[in-house]
């Protein structure tokens, strides 16, 4: 269960970063960006360093300039993964969060996006917050969904989905590696009736899309290029 990819590159957090700002949603708090009016709303599910990473919340930015109204969940209710903090490695604090649990917050999330005349709901997870994703992606609650260098899916978390799915995968991957995204794709193509994408990206790491030096040109088009797929993803599931 332990992979030291999903912890690597800690960002420097920033409760203060982005545009937009922190209010309660369905019971969690979330950063929120975009026009509250918009009928059409995206969640994203951090990794785990939480909700206050800004490469995370520019993201968030990003998706919300392209009509859509994003909240970035505090699903680890301020307890993000502190790698200077020796006394709790990674197994213990997976054991306090554990990939997936937050679904059911995130379902009450929505259903409060839903009372509030949110027509449909996109949700992507980046690494640990992945299981959340395909969590949701089994149920109606949600109309289209990503997964970005998923960590802790399994085959038969995607045998589950129900909804259109894009699984964005890296070359260099000890969690998910490429003959597992291999395996995720022959799944999803055995069920036609779900629109998939999936794809395993050449010459990047774990974490390409989140962690990345936004200062290394070649990281930053890499993941400019991921994040673009999953904008246009939504809007092909979302915008119709
Ligand atoms: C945190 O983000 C705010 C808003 O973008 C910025 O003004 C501030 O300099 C940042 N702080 C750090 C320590 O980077
Ligand atoms: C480190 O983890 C331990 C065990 O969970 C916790 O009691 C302690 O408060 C943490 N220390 C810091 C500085 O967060
Ligand atoms: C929500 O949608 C209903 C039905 O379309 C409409 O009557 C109501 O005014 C809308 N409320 C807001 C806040 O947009
Ligand atoms: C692979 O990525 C590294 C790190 O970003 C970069 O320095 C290198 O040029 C890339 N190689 C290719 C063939 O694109």
């Amino acid at each position: 269960m332990v992979a030291s990819g999903c912890f690597s590159n800690a960002p420097v957090l920033n409760a203060s970063s982005g545009v937009g700002h922190v209010i309660n949603v369905g019971g969690v708090n979330s950063y929120v960006t975009g026009s509250p009016l918009a009928v059409l709303a995206i969640l994203l599910v951090s990794d785990v360093y939480g909700f206050k990473a800004p490469l995370l919340r520019k993201i968030a930015d990003k998706v919300a300039d392209n009509g859509y109204y994003v909240l970035v969940p505090d699903f680890l209710h301020g307890d993000p993964y502190d790698p200077k903090n020796v006394s709790r490695p990674t197994r213990v604090w997976l054991k306090d969060h554990e990939p997936g649990k937050s679904s059911e917050e995130a379902k009450s999330i929505i259903e409060a996006l839903k009372r509030k005349n949110v027509s449909a709901v996109g949700v992507a997870g980046f690494c640990w917050g992945a299981k959340t994703v395909t969590n949701l992606a089994k149920t109606e609650l949600i109309q289209a969904s990503v997964l970005l260098h998923p960590s802790y899916i399994v085959v038969n978390d995607i045998r589950g989905v129900n909804v259109p799915i894009a699984i964005l995968g890296a070359e260099h991957d000890s969690l998910s590696p490429p003959k597992l995204v291999k395996e995720f794709e022959e799944v999803l193509k055995a069920k036609p009736q779900i629109d998939s994408y999936v794809k395993v990206f050449p010459n990047v790491s774990h974490g390409w899309t989140l962690r990345y030096d936004p200062t290394d040109p070649k990281a930053a088009m890499a993941a400019g290029n991921a994040h673009k797929i999953m904008i246009n993803w939504f809007d092909k599931h979302l915008k119709k």
